[in-house]
């Protein structure tokens, strides 16, 4: 088959733009042997032309005016890898103006303007390629697209940030502190540019409103998905977690709430109510969330570690699938991206693109499970005086909400200023009866610093038999 020429235009020529340039240059014979599509890098858009890269481009093809891309009509597709909101909106609105399909890893962009630049796409007639968002190098979106079409989706619960997954691992295996495993998760080049974005859970938070909004056929605004961080983490719960048989990662968390009130149905027998209560409650609901989740230490996620992702999907027909693979870093996004091009060039994501159906908000913002409604089990530390009375003293805060304890732990002589730690884990409760108990808790003489609170997660496993 006689070869194609396909003219792609890069704006940004970071971490990513590098990968992508590289991989271009350096396989476009492999690329061609393929797909029959030679890939050419005529362009290389970024406001910095004068630092050295890692990769050395031909001469005449590094500038800084993105009309040298916009005005060449023989570059059919543009890639924006230049991060943020304000100038990358513009950017990609200005290249669908311009009759260039786009290309990005911008999940930041897509989650919260996704829908503004989906509309531009179709007024144009051109389509957006976003694999990269997610996941890195993982073919998540395509996998669920494509791969998983026949299913109705019923969970997902995913490692998708690469720079906690990277800080949390090395805490928990190496005992480092937080600031030394971010700032080498930096010098890797997983982090954003802005590493707030990661450890504040927002990130996840961008990746999952993409990825629930497609495995759930939703329109999803990034206020529907709860959000907390990895920031006030420590070493200590970390352990005394792991003393308790659990491993912290920061999941993402998609799930139809009838499938949530299923699961936090385990040990719920003393309040079986409220386990029918919330089934009733829940049907057709679902919950989005990101937060430090406790995981059984033998769960699949569990072994995820570094800059590694995975997503568990729990499809209708398929059951369990888990997908993984590096989540960031230059070379696994741009193998994205790059993948990205070569569906667009032989008009695949066109296709695709013109077939994404997600309903929209004013029929979904109802469906969207509250946070306060959510029935998990949870793990409660406390600092408490070392003195007579305190365990019944929590014991009876927590009774008096209606939360049955399912396990303790108690370290002798550990703490600061005569206190210990007090670890208690809860059977399946409703949040909002735990923030009750934690504001009561706090108000006790015997307790010395405000609670830590984490969720603990029992995934389901398929598991053969
Ligand atoms: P970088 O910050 O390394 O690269 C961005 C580049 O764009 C920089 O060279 C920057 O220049 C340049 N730039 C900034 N503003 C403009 C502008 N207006 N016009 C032209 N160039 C500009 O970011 P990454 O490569 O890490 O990330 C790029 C995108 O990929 C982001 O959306 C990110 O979220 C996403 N992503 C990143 C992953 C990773 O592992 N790094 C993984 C998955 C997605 P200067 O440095 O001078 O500001
Ligand atoms: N900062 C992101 C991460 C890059 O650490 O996962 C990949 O999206």
């Amino acid at each position: 088959m006689a070869e194609k020429k396909v003219k792609v235009g890069l704006v940004g020529f970071g971490t990513v733009g590098c990968g992508v340039a590289k991989l271009i240059t350096e396989e476009a014979d492999a690329i061609a042997a393929k797909t029959s599509l030679r890939l050419e890098l005529a362009c290389v858009v970024d406001i910095d032309t004068q630092s050295p890269r890692l990769v050395k481009l031909a001469d005449g093809i590094l500038t800084n005016d993105i009309n040298r891309l916009l005005d060449d009509d023989t570059i059919q597709i543009g890639v924006e890898l230049v991060g943020g909101t304000d100038a990358a909106k513009q950017i990609q609105l200005k290249l669908l103006e311009a009759g260039k399909d786009v290309v990005t890893a911008n999940k930041a962009l897509l989650a919260e303007y996704g829908n503004e630049l989906m509309h531009c796409a179709h007024k144009n007639g051109r389509c957006i390629a976003f694999e990269a968002s997610c996941a890195g190098g993982i073919p998540i979106i395509s996998g669920i697209r494509t791969g998983l079409a026949a299913n109705e989706i019923r969970a997902m619960y995913g490692i998708v940030n690469g720079t906690c997954n990277y800080i949390l691992s090395n805490m928990t295996s190496k005992n480092e502190d937080f600031p030394e495993a971010l700032s080498q998760a930096q010098k890797l080049g997983y982090a954003e540019a802005d590493p707030t974005l990661d450890i504040n859970g927002g990130d996840s938070a961008h990746k999952l409103a993409i990825l629930a909004s497609i495995a759930f056929g939703y329109e999803i605004a990034l206020d529907d998905i709860f959000v907390e961080g990895i920031e006030s983490i420590s070493k200590d719960d970390i352990c005394y977690g792991g003393e308790m048989g659990y491993c912290l990662k920061l999941l993402a968390i998609g799930q139809k709430a009838s499938l949530a009130a299923r699961d936090s149905s385990h040990g719920l027998q003393s309040t079986s109510h409220e386990a029918r209560v919330t089934r009733h409650e829940a049907r057709e609901k679902i919950s989005l969330r990101v937060h430090p989740s406790f995981i059984a230490k033998d769960n699949r996620l569990a072994s995820v570690d570094g800059s590694f992702n995975a997503v568990s999907i729990f499809g209708s027909a398929v059951g369990q699938v888990m997908y993984y693979g590096r989540g960031a870093g230059m070379m696994p996004t741009a193998s994205a991206i790059v993948a990205d091009i070569i569906d667009v060039a032989l008009g695949n994501s066109a296709t695709t693109f013109r077939h994404l159906c997600l309903k929209p908000r004013n029929q979904t913002a109802a469906l969207i499970e509250k946070i306060d409604n959510l029935v998990t089990r949870f793990y409660i530390r406390l600092m408490a005086k070392d003195q007579p009375g305190v365990f019944a003293q929590v014991g009876k805060v927590l009774a008096e909400n209606a939360i049955s304890i399912s396990g303790a732990l108690q370290h002798e002589g550990q703490g600061p200023d005569n206190t210990v730690p007090v670890v208690v884990t809860t059977h399946p409760t409703r949040q909002s009866k735990v923030t009750a108990a934690l504001e009561n808790l706090d108000k006790l003489d015997t307790i010395c610093s405000r609670p830590v609170c984490i969720r603990i997660v029992d995934i389901p496993e398929d598991k053969e038999g």
